[in-house]
């Protein structure tokens, strides 16, 4: 499949695309917002196009053409304010959706969400913004028509991967990003993953014997 990375120079988008990269089961394009980025990305030999999720949906329509799947990695971060977790983490991620839509050939959509983003009940007052976009950009996309995996992962950390992941009655934990890189690879163009949302912590089972 041709994979459309969309927040490739985030600190999971990274490993993602050097995860697909070095599989060679897909071919990748990653999309970053600058110009140095797409530099670097070209220089390391990575397919690579400017997007800003900030900017208008015909133009990521372009962005994507000749794409099968797109992967949406991208985030406003922890150092930025509500207005841009309703501008990237939600009206970003339903641009990319209406994109993908318009596209007409994208067979699958992977969301990278957050643990507890179905559940109001679950979220702390200092996170309601996040999980809002979080809740709404996955309720969007599985109302797309588009066939989709949401990802949830708990909290994230910089630990080493460790191939090994629990996705069954998870309730709380933490995950390295490595790992969530390495699962979202696994079930990119995966027919079992399709219209499902997955909780994704640290666990005992090896990510290729989930899904
Ligand atoms: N932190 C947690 O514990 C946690 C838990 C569960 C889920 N998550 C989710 O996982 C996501 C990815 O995590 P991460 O650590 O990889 O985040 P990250 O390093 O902050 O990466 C986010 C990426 O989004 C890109 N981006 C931001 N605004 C953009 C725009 N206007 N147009 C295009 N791209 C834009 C950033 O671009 P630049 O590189 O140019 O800044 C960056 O590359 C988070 O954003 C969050 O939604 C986080």
């Amino acid at each position: 499949m041709n994979v459309f990375v969309i927040g490739a120079n985030g600190q999971i988008g990274k490993q993602l695309v050097e995860r697909l990269k070095q599989d060679g089961k897909h071919e990748v394009t990653a999309m970053v917002r600058k110009q140095e980025q797409l530099d670097e990305f070209k220089a390391n030999g990575y397919q690579v196009v400017l997007g800003d999720l900030e900017g208008d949906v015909e133009t990521l329509k372009q962005a994507m053409s000749g794409m099968d799947a797109v992967v949406f990695a991208a985030g406003s971060g922890g150092s930025t304010g509500a207005d841009k977790t309703l501008l990237i983490d939600l009206d970003g991620a339903a641009k990319s959706v209406e994109a993908a839509q318009a596209n007409g050939n994208i067979k699958h959509f992977v969301m990278l969400s957050a643990l507890k983003a179905e559940d109001r009940s679950a979220w702390p007052d200092s996170m309601k913004p996040y999980y809002v976009a979080k809740h709404h950009a996955d309720r969007l996309l599985e109302q797309s028509g588009l066939d989709y995996t949401i990802v949830r992962p708990g909290a994230l950390t910089d630990d080493a991967g460790t191939g090994k992941v629990n996705v069954d009655n998870v309730s709380t934990g933490e995950i390295p990003r490595a790992d969530v890189a390495a699962f979202l690879a696994h079930v990119i163009g995966r027919q079992e993953a399709a219209n499902k949302a997955i909780d994704l912590v640290k666990g005992d089972t090896a990510i290729e014997e989930t899904i």
